[in-house]
């Protein structure tokens, strides 16, 4: 299925991608400074299903960014829109499939550290799969990938540390931290944020380790980028709201796009 999704973006570009980004909750905007765009929906792909959350477009951007070649998603899927695993990964694979060899994945999340604020940055140095599924169940793509790849070094330590330096150079805060995965859509307890901090956890979102595992199992280079929108449940006496999650992203976006386009510049 990967397959004819790619041969159908190839017959519509005329470049080779080297950079895939996901852009996250709040942070679609990025893709407006991609030149020379070629937008192509996900309605318009065979085998892709459709986004369904309030600030995510749904759409592949392909272009150019300080002349290197760029396909970003608007938009991904979630598992808690009721995706199949399978679903999820996909576009990570097409992306692969049209010559991706560096996939940035960023997300929206809420931060368990207490040293973090909403606003700030965390480079995902590592995660925990605590969302109950796993990509890669089922039969193994061994034209992909090994049936039973590392997980040892997931986040490219060269390109984590040159995201950290970015950020550094450009005033912009960021940590390097431990990323958690719950399904959602709930929000999480009081409880089960203390118990994720107990487990190591500095942010919890919900996404981006699907697709990060099917990225590793591919071979690519990944390198990932949290906003902390929100301090997560029982850190603060508040509740949590979608919208507080979209408003920090929005506030955060020129950091972020700076952070994301200098680094790119820098790769
Ligand atoms: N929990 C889970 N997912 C999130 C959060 C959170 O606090 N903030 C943004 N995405």
């Amino acid at each position: 299925m990967y397959k004819q999704a790619a041969k159908y973006i190839q017959s519509i570009i005329d470049t080779k991608p080297f950079i895939g980004i996901i852009l996250g909750s709040g942070l679609g905007n990025f893709a407006e400074h991609i030149e020379n765009p070629t937008i192509i929906n996900y309605s318009e792909i065979p085998g892709f299903p459709q986004t369904t959350v309030a600030g995510h477009k749904g759409q592949f951007v392909v272009g150019k960014m300080y002349n290197k070649n760029i396909i970003a998603m608007q938009g991904r899927f979630h598992y808690y829109e009721g995706n199949d695993p399978y679903q999820i990964v996909l576009p990570v694979r097409v992306m692969k499939e049209l010559g991706i060899e560096i996939l940035i994945v960023t997300n929206a999340s809420g931060g368990i550290n207490k040293d973090f604020k909403p606003g700030d940055f965390m480079i995902i140095k590592d995660h925990i799969n605590f969302s109950g599924i796993n990509p890669l169940i089922g039969p193994n793509f061994d034209m992909l990938g090994p049936r039973f790849p590392d997980m040892t070094h997931v986040y490219d330590d060269r390109l984590t540390d040159l995201m950290m330096d970015t950020a550094y150079r450009l005033n912009i805060n960021a940590y390097k931290g431990i990323y958690v995965m719950m399904s959602g859509p709930s929000y999480e307890t009081p409880a089960e944020i203390n118990m994720l901090r107990i487990l190591g956890a500095d942010a919890v979102g919900m996404s981006t380790v699907p697709e990060v595992i099917a990225a590793k199992h591919a071979g690519l280079k990944i390198v990932g980028v949290s906003c902390i929108t929100n301090m997560a449940a029982g850190v603060l006496d508040q509740p949590l709201t979608h919208n507080e999650v979209i408003k920090t992203a929005d506030k955060s976006e020129k950091s972020f796009i700076s952070l994301i386009s200098s680094f790119i510049c820098n790769i």
